[in-house]
């Protein structure tokens, strides 16, 4: 089962970007398949004229479409989620997540727009129809520290919140493999 980690912040050093990839590598060690986009490396032309043909474009969406869950990771901007985000949500169809599990993530200067990721990001998500929308994670910026060597160091909060979003993850994807699988292991059973 794969994993999309879905990246909308603009900045080339985000701390989203960090968060998000410290996630993927704890997903990775529970031996998930993981695929990261960062939205701003797609074509800007092309994505903000949802040209859904052109390669990079394409190549993402079909990413998406193959996935069984998405990591959404945002910086909070104005109170809510970034419009790069935005953007490569708009080119999902309508049913765009159907299936899928999803968990969202953001990080924001302070926590008073913590609840951004409630009000603003859970809803366009759940337009979309996934599977479920997993708790939010929510980090402020003082709380991911870049260390010399470029690698993050979480508070502690927020590496107990972390890990136990990735466990949840992790769990439910397993769950859903065991009942997919368990049906045809009972079929096996009667048929031998
Ligand atoms: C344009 C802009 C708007 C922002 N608006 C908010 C905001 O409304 N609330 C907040 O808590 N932080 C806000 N911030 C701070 C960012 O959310 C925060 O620094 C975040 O960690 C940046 O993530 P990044 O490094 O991945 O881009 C804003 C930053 C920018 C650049």
């Amino acid at each position: 089962m794969s994993i999309v980690l879905l990246g909308g912040s603009p900045s080339p050093h985000s701390s989203t970007s960090r968060l998000l990839q410290h996630v993927g590598e704890k997903l990775a060690r529970h031996g998930r398949r993981v695929t990261r986009i960062e939205a701003r490396e797609l074509d800007p032309h092309a994505l903000l004229s949802a040209d859904c043909g052109e390669p990079g474009i394409a190549r993402v969406l079909a990413q998406i479409a193959a996935a069984d869950a998405l990591v959404v990771a945002t910086p909070v901007y104005k109170a809510a989620y970034s419009g790069l985000l935005k953007a490569v949500l708009d080119l999902l169809p309508q049913d765009g997540l159907a299936g899928k599990l999803v968990l969202p993530l953001a990080t924001g200067g302070s926590q008073s727009h913590m609840l951004s990721l409630d009000y603003a990001l859970r809803p366009v998500l759940a337009s979309m129809t996934p599977r479920s929308i997993l708790p939010s994670i929510y980090a402020t910026s003082g709380q991911l520290e870049r260390q010399a060597d470029g690698s993050l160091a979480l508070a502690p909060a927020i590496a107990a919140r972390v890990a136990q979003g990735v466990e949840q993850l992790a769990f439910e994807l397993h769950a859903i493999e065991l009942r997919a699988t368990a049906p045809r292991a009972e079929a096996a059973a009667l048929a031998a």
